[in-house]
């Protein structure tokens, strides 16, 4: 008896809306486009005949300190380490090689706060203000290998600290802001971080939202020799307590610097960033990259997915706090050498017309923004774009989870007036950089992520690895290396580590990162969900192992568990069953008491950007016969799924 889903319940229907229509590009847009048919065809030719040379020329494109001795290192797999031997600063080519050329007195960034507040730099300001911060982290005492922690909002300081610290050769790791004090503490652990960057606060749904003192609170504990220095950016001018010698207001330390500052020539290979991301086991773990793989893969998916042009306006709404912010939020535009808009603040401030009033005013051209986004506006209606100006838009991006065929078509046809393609693209923190994405001269079918970028050996294949055809689900892998793909972090880090045998090993000789997926009879890539226990809660990664130690963590909980279901608007939500300590809820005034409590300590455990859908109370969880907790029973009892007699519930 097939599965039964009560579709009123789960909002179901939405993911099973099937649209069969195929979307052919506007005549306009292939002729102008940078990649055009033939280009695509051609790369697709060399890239399937001679990867390494594909990959080659791309790296070309950009300015190196030394050219590379081999394009791939492949003598250690999983342990690749792409243009070995070659030096390069990302820096560099994102800012200096701009600041130097015809782009200098283009405009890098607009930056635009909640209130409406704006603040502009061209390249040149911009290189002179990372070139400033750089020299201070040096007189600060920070070398080549260190690493800084930012804990930021979206601030033009955010993007001149990570140019800083690639500029001296020091890797940094941003922590998203919504992060709690604990979350933060063991991130500048993990990351032993001699400076970390942050601000006094920042706007956001018409409030003050104070970082500081968080800061303050993580920095109790903190281990010897990490966060000597804290800079703090004023930014909404509260009063923050500040412990001499350790903090120093930001501008007070650049003030005295040079507008000069040379790239410390990094190794290929040299780590640029480490981010935290969420798997199965345990807590997040770091996945690192590369100044020049990483480089040479945003460079090349940005200008070839985005089709820039040298009058475009580019607006990516991810946080710089994620991959998306990293990879085509800063670092691909900026390496294109394209103008991008950050915005500090909520998308509905003050009204759900914010992103497309921004859009007018700016005369936006391409936009990358996530499906949770879209399906919360579009809840509010099509009279909010229609208030406005959109005919500057010629592209329309989406990433972080299955957009959906009814998102896709209302994004087309309200923001894209039905001529701006929509493209869905696939990838993850690990591989870096877009994997499967269409092109703008790519036909789109709505639901589908379309086809593996030309250098990019993707493939949907059963367990022992054996490619499946057309139609049947199953590991959505990658059978050859690409440039942007993650690398571990240096040893220091660790425990908190991201292993690359684990994503290589679980299908022999191939990266599988956790995605099913299917191909239609076109070699059109469906993405199908995870396959394993991480949610995807409004484009966030959730390791339900992760939710499960912060609930554990309280004192009434004896057990818990944590599964995620369908929600109309973040895709996933999560939703927690807890066993309580017997008798616990007496010292809460019953059962709510305690559910509050908990809720707030999970807050506090991992920060404000988690919640619970519900947290419901059982006497007892379902085991498996080894003592696992059997989420999927939990799951298919809220999804009203019913099993054949005698199917067995495997362990999870
Ligand atoms: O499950 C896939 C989903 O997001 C996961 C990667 O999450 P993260 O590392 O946080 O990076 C998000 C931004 C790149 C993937 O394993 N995902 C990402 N893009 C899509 C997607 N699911 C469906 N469609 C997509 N376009």
């Amino acid at each position: 008896m097939p599965k039964r889903y009560d579709e009123s319940k789960t909002g179901a229907l939405d993911a099973l809306h099937v649209e069969n229509r195929v979307f052919r590009p506007d005549p306009q847009t292939v002729i102008e486009a940078n990649v055009t048919p033939d280009d695509l065809e051609a790369a697709l030719a060399l890239a399937a005949a001679d990867p390494l040379a594909y990959w080659e020329r791309a790296a070309e494109e950009l300015e190196w300190h030394r050219r590379w001795e081999r394009v791939l290192d492949d003598d250690d797999p999983p342990r690749f380490r792409w243009f070995a031997g070659g030096r390069v600063n990302i820096a560099h080519n994102a800012l200096d090689r701009h600041a130097r050329s015809g782009n200098k007195n283009r405009l890098a960034l607009i930056w635009e706060g909640e209130a409406g507040d704006c603040r502009k730099f061209t390249y040149y300001e911009l290189f002179r203000e990372v070139n400033r911060l750089a020299n201070a982290f040096r007189s600060l005492g920070l070398v080549r290998g260190d690493r800084v922690t930012l804990y930021m909002p979206p601030l033009p300081e955010t993007l001149i600290a990570m140019l800083a610290a690639a500029k001296v050769g020091a890797s940094h790791s941003l922590v998203f802001a919504g992060f709690s004090a604990r979350f933060l503490r063991q991130r500048i652990n993990d990351a032993r971080s001699k400076i970390l960057v942050t601000a006094d606060g920042f706007y956001r749904g018409g409030r003050v939202i104070p970082l500081k003192p968080v800061v303050d609170d993580a920095l109790h504990g903190v281990h010897g020799g990490c966060a000597e220095t804290v800079l703090v950016v004023p930014r909404v001018g509260i009063d923050v307590e500040m412990t001499a010698p350790r903090d120093l207001f930001y501008h007070d330390v650049v003030r005295r610097e040079s507008a000069e500052a040379a790239c410390a020539a990094m190794e290929s290979d040299d780590e640029l960033f480490v981010l935290f991301t969420s798997g199965t086991t345990g807590r997040p773990k770091a996945v690192a990259h590369a100044h020049g793989g990483f480089m040479v893969g945003v460079h090349h998916t940005f200008r070839e997915v985005f089709d820039v042009k040298p009058t475009d306006i580019y607006f990516c709404t991810a946080d710089p706090g994620w991959i998306t912010g990293h990879a085509y939020g800063i670092y691909g535009p900026l390496l294109a050498g394209a103008t991008s808009i950050m915005y500090e603040g909520h998308p509905l401030y003050p009204q759900a017309d914010r992103l497309w009033s921004m859009v007018a005013r700016h005369g936006v051209t391409a936009l990358y923004t996530t499906p949770t986004l879209l399906r919360l506006l579009m809840r509010y209606g099509p009279q909010y774009p229609k208030k406005h100006d959109l005919s500057t838009l010629r592209i329309l991006g989406s990433v972080g989870e299955p957009i959906g065929a009814e998102t896709w078509l209302w994004l087309h046809k309200h923001i894209g007036r039905s001529r701006c393609p929509v493209l869905d693209t696939w990838w993850q923190t690990e591989t870096g950089m877009m994997m499967i994405s269409p092109l703008p001269i790519s036909p789109l079918k709505p639901g589908s992520v379309g086809k593996p970028l030309p250098g990019i050996a993707a493939d949907v294949v059963d367990a022992a690895g054996n490619s499946l055809p057309p139609g049947k689900g199953g590991f959505l892998v990658i059978k050859k290396p690409w440039p942007g793909m993650f690398k571990e972090p240096t040893e220091d880090m660790g425990e908190a580590r991201a292993c690359l045998s684990d994503y290589w090993n679980r299908i022999p000789g191939m990266y599988f990162a956790g995605d099913m997926a299917h191909r239609d009879e076109d070699g059109y890539y469906f993405i199908q969900g995870r396959a394993d226990d991480v949610l995807n809660i409004a484009g966030r990664r959730m390791g339900t192992a992760e939710l499960e130690a912060a609930l554990l963590s309280h004192r009434g909980v004896a057990e818990a568990a944590v599964i995620g279901l369908p929600d109309r608007i973040k895709g996933q939500v999560a939703k927690a069953f807890v066993a309580p300590v017997p008798g616990y809820e007496a010292q809460f005034d019953g059962e709510d008491g305690l559910r509050a409590d908990i809720a707030r300590h999970v807050r506090r455990e991992l920060g404000p950007i988690v919640a619970f859908k519900a947290i419901e109370f059982r006497e007892s969880l379902p085991h498996t016969r080894s003592g696992k907790i059997l989420r999927r029973a939990l799951r298919d009892g809220e999804l009203g799924v019913e099993r054949d007699e005698g199917e067995t519930l495997e362990d999870e």
